[in-house]
């Protein structure tokens, strides 16, 4: 295990029976209250596009939590942040995706103009679980001319398989769960 994927599982908080009985929910609120941490850990996922031959043009992030890793993270680049917001919330024209949940379905949206063709877009959230969230976020980006270089999360729950339905698109987690037993 690295540093930094030791550093987030000693912050990362397992919740019982969150959203509802039987899962455990991984809670990141104690890595994001610790501001050292916190820090380690943008620096971390902007160290690994710094200086890159093609650099990233902007990040983007799905609401909610994925608002609080990317805004950081595009500060941290010194790029702009692009918000994927739940459906509703934007005022202008947007561009949708509607994915599966468990039970029922979601929609996410990003302004039309939020991104224009070619752009190098890097896309991030906190938590990689089903990858529904991840991939519906991506193939919007794509839809609206973005070039998605890839999918940063802090943690990734293996055992739901995120990795494997994102296929070709790249992944990458600071801290992977491999199983439910040390969930
Ligand atoms: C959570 C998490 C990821 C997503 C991962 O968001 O923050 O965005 O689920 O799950 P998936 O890989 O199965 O799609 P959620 O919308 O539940 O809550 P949030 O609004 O607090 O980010
Ligand atoms: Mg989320």
């Amino acid at each position: 295990m690295t540093a930094v994927s030791q550093l987030v599982a000693s912050l990362l908080r397992d919740v019982a029976d969150f959203p509802k009985p039987g899962v455990v929910f991984k809670d990141i609120t104690p890595l994001l209250g610790d501001g050292e941490a916190f820090g380690a850990v943008i620096r971390e996922l902007a160290a690994r596009h710094t200086g890159a031959a093609q650099p990233i043009d902007a990040v983007a992030g799905v609401e909610a939590r994925g608002f609080i890793i990317g805004a950081a993270l595009a500060l941290e680049l010194g790029v702009g942040f692009v918000p994927v917001r739940k459906a509703g919330k934007l005022p202008g024209e947007t561009v949708q995706r509607t994915y599966d949940l468990e039970y029922g379905t979601a929609t996410i949206e990003i302004h039309a103009d939020a991104v224009t063709a070619g752009q190098r877009v890097l896309l991030v959230d906190d938590v990689l679980a089903t990858g529904g969230t991840a991939i519906a976020a991506w193939d919007l980006l794509t839809d609206c001319g973005a070039d998605v270089v890839g999918f940063d999360t802090i943690v990734e729950l293996a055992f739901l398989g995120g990795r494997d339905a994102m296929g070709e698109r790249s992944v990458h987690a600071l801290h992977v769960v491999t199983g439910t037993a040390d969930a």
